[in-house]
């Protein structure tokens, strides 16, 4: 079985299921409401273990209440917490998120006061048996220093990065992952918005990788598709969005996409043969609410290595 390690946060996600997107200032009444253990590492964390691997979070905890649903969650997906840091007096990150049933669309307003995982903690976790790491492209300064050490540490350990947000001085981690995953929000933000071929997935692709030659790159293109650009390609590849009568849930669905990526690369699969998997993998998340039950409709599983 293969082990893989995720750096970053857990939130508690308060979700309210519309009828439409509100206008501002409305009232309405939802028509449901739930509440779930969110965070794009550790939601990457539990489809990856449902797709077999051994999964580990380093990330941060409150001591509050909310913090043991998080810590349940979790641990009813079998990933380790052995490596957490519970903060004392802390407050649990929330997210309170709008999921529009016309179309799945998800609207969030993110809170957190926690402080993030820091390298002293990381430091003190023996890397030596994971397969691979995959790291949330937050907290720069303490990430470098993790990165750094990773690949002091331990040079051929593949590690993974999501870069899903314009953060400051971002770019300087790129140098330091073997595969990094952006989102389309991203590369808009570097003027990449998709209307030419100059200004497109592709070129955005290429443009990344003038600033990081060491790595693969991947772009999520949301309904389009995705796109992937190999360390040593001439060319950037693509795959196609499958096409759903009904959205139910996006909702993590690019944590989804992340988890596809990795699964795939760890069974040996190519670049071009990932982003195939992952594509279906995120659009099968699409049609039902949440993280859970992945593995029971996701058909293409083969023997892990
Ligand atoms: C989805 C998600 C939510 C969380 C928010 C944090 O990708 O991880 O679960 O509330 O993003 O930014």
């Amino acid at each position: 079985m293969t082990s893989v390690l995720g750096v970053g946060i857990a939130t508690l996600d308060i979700v309210n299921v519309v009828d439409g997107f509100p206008a501002e200032d409305a009232e309405l009444r939802a028509l449901a409401q739930s509440q779930r253990r969110g965070g794009n590492v550790t939601n990457t964390l539990v489809v990856l273990s449902q797709l077999g691997h051994q999964c580990s979070w380093a990330g941060t905890l409150a001591d509050d209440s909310s913090s043991e649903h998080i810590r349940a969650d979790l641990a009813g997906f079998d990933v380790n917490l052995d490596a957490v840091n519970t903060l004392s007096g802390g407050r649990t990150p929330t997210s309170y998120i709008i999921l529009n049933q016309r179309n799945g669309s998800r609207t969030i307003v993110h809170h957190r006061d926690l402080a993030e995982y820091a390298f002293a903690d990381f430091r003190r976790i023996n890397v030596e048996h994971f397969h691979w790491v995959h790291f949330e492209g937050r907290n720069v300064a303490a990430t470098r220093r993790m990165l750094e050490h990773l690949r002091k540490v331990a040079p051929q350990l593949p590690v993974s990065l999501e870069i899903e947000k314009p953060r400051p001085a971002i770019e300087s981690l790129c140098g330091l992952a073997d595969l990094l995953l952006y989102s389309r929000c991203y590369a808009r933000e570097q003027g990449f918005d998709g209307i030419d071929d100059h200004r497109g997935p592709a070129a955005f692709l290429h443009h990344m990788r003038r600033q990081a030659p060491q790595a693969d790159h991947v772009v999520s293109w949301g309904e389009t598709g995705a796109y992937a650009l190999a360390r040593d390609a001439d060319t950037a590849v693509f795959s196609a969005a499958r096409h759903l009568p009904d959205v139910a849930d996006t909702l993590g669905a690019g944590d989804t996409f992340n988890a596809g990526i990795i699964d795939a690369r760890l069974r040996g699969l190519s670049l071009s043969a990932a982003l195939d998997k992952a594509c279906t993998l995120a659009t099968e998340k699409c049609t039902r609410h949440g993280l859970g039950g992945i593995q029971a409709t996701y058909s293409y599983l083969q023997p892990l290595r």
